[in-house]
């Protein structure tokens, strides 16, 4: 079945989530205690947050400003502050695992997402991103976001609405799948088909979309689509956990022939003890989250020009038409894609220094 859940198109104005000011009914307010743990809650007068040292009336925050701190009746001191998102994302409820803030912000920002900017995202996920992306391009802007499952689609539309305090108006959920590439728009249902069909899950347009992201397990089935549903100069980016998927979304782009060189990297996020003379990374760290990788559109029909780099050692297995490597010095073309030599790719590694 597919339906959309979110994307009535209210305006968030009077209802968008406060970011400065007194706390009032309905703001969310982040507690830390003197250990660093942190509580959320959302403001409702009458009420009352409990902890095990304690209970805080919610009535003694609201009127107050950010920043100040307040006593448990069990004598606990908490700052009380309006969570940052990242801090939303990390303790909001999850279904799918979310995009770590690290990552996140490198989306937002190498990805180049702007104010108005028309975004495709799959798969929504928890909907972590989806609340960063939504910030970044406002509501003059415009987040289609696929989900598959009808559950994590359920858990994403609550934590975006939560941040933001209701239904945001530039956001469009969509439960299914991605359509696959090149698919045309849903058929009709035959008139022979005895079975109510599910409604056809909506597909994206030729160059419908700015931006594009993809946190998904086989980003490389969309690479075509992709290429279809976005501008000239649009930018894709994949999110992608493992290497083998890093690697084959990567080959996918070049591939493909109509997007600029992929640019891949991962970002690795290590806080530091400070204190004194006691300074010093942080014993853990979460070692690894994924891999991003960015590649801009070329103008339809337009293939990516060689790059004058050689490719390193190992890179490619000879195919057997090659005749043989000859080393980095060699220039030999290897099939690729059924239909080009690695140099009309723009395949050559960038590891190796210029002729
Ligand atoms: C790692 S989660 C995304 C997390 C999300 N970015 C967040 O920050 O909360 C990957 C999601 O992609 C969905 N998914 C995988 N393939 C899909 C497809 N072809 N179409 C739509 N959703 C898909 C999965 O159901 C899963 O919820």
């Amino acid at each position: 079945m597919t339906h959309e859940v979110a994307g009535a198109g209210a305006s968030l104005s009077g209802v968008i989530i406060k970011r400065r000011g007194p706390f009032a009914p309905g703001d969310q307010v982040q507690l830390t205690d003197e250990k660093g743990r942190r509580h959320r809650l959302v403001l409702t007068g009458g009420r009352s947050f409990h902890t095990h040292r304690g209970s805080i009336a919610h009535d003694d925050l609201i009127g107050m400003d950010e920043g100040c701190v307040v006593r448990a009746s069990g004598g606990a001191l908490y700052v009380a502050l309006r969570p940052l998102l990242a801090d939303y994302t990390l303790s909001m409820a999850r279904g799918a695992t979310v995009v770590y803030p690290k990552d996140a912000a490198q989306i937002v920002g190498l990805a180049d997402m702007f104010p108005g900017a028309r975004v495709l995202e799959a798969g929504a996920g928890s909907g972590a991103l989806s609340c960063w992306l939504l910030r970044a391009i406002g509501e003059e802007g415009h987040l289609v976001s696929y989900e598959r499952r009808a559950d994590f689609a359920a858990i994403a539309q609550a934590n975006v609405a939560g941040y933001f305090g209701g239904p945001h108006p530039a956001w469009r959920l969509i439960v299914g799948d991605l359509p696959a590439d090149d698919a045309p728009s849903a058929d009709p249902a035959p008139p022979t088909d005895p079975a109510p069909r599910a409604d056809p899950v909506p597909h994206p347009g030729t160059q419908d979309f700015d931006r594009i992201v993809f946190d998904m397990l086989a980003p490389w089935e969309h690479v075509a689509g992709a290429a279809n549903w976005l501008v000239p100069g649009g930018l894709i980016c994949c999110y992608v956990a493992t290497t083998t998927q890093l690697s084959r979304v990567v080959e996918a782009l070049r591939g493909h022939g109509g997007f600029v060189e992929p640019t891949a990297w991962e970002s690795m996020h290590r806080g530091w003890h400070v204190e004194g003379l006691a300074v010093r990374p942080e014993h853990r760290m979460v070692g690894h989250t994924g891999f991003l990788v960015t590649a801009r559109r070329l103008a339809p029909g337009v293939t990516a020009p060689p790059r004058r780099r050689r490719p390193a050692k190992g890179a490619y297995q000879e195919d057997e038409g090659s005749g043989g490597r000859t080393g980095t010095g060699g220039r030999d073309k290897l099939t690729y894609n059924g239909n080009q030599t690695r140099d009309q790719a723009g395949m050559l590694d960038s590891a190796v220094a210029d002729e």
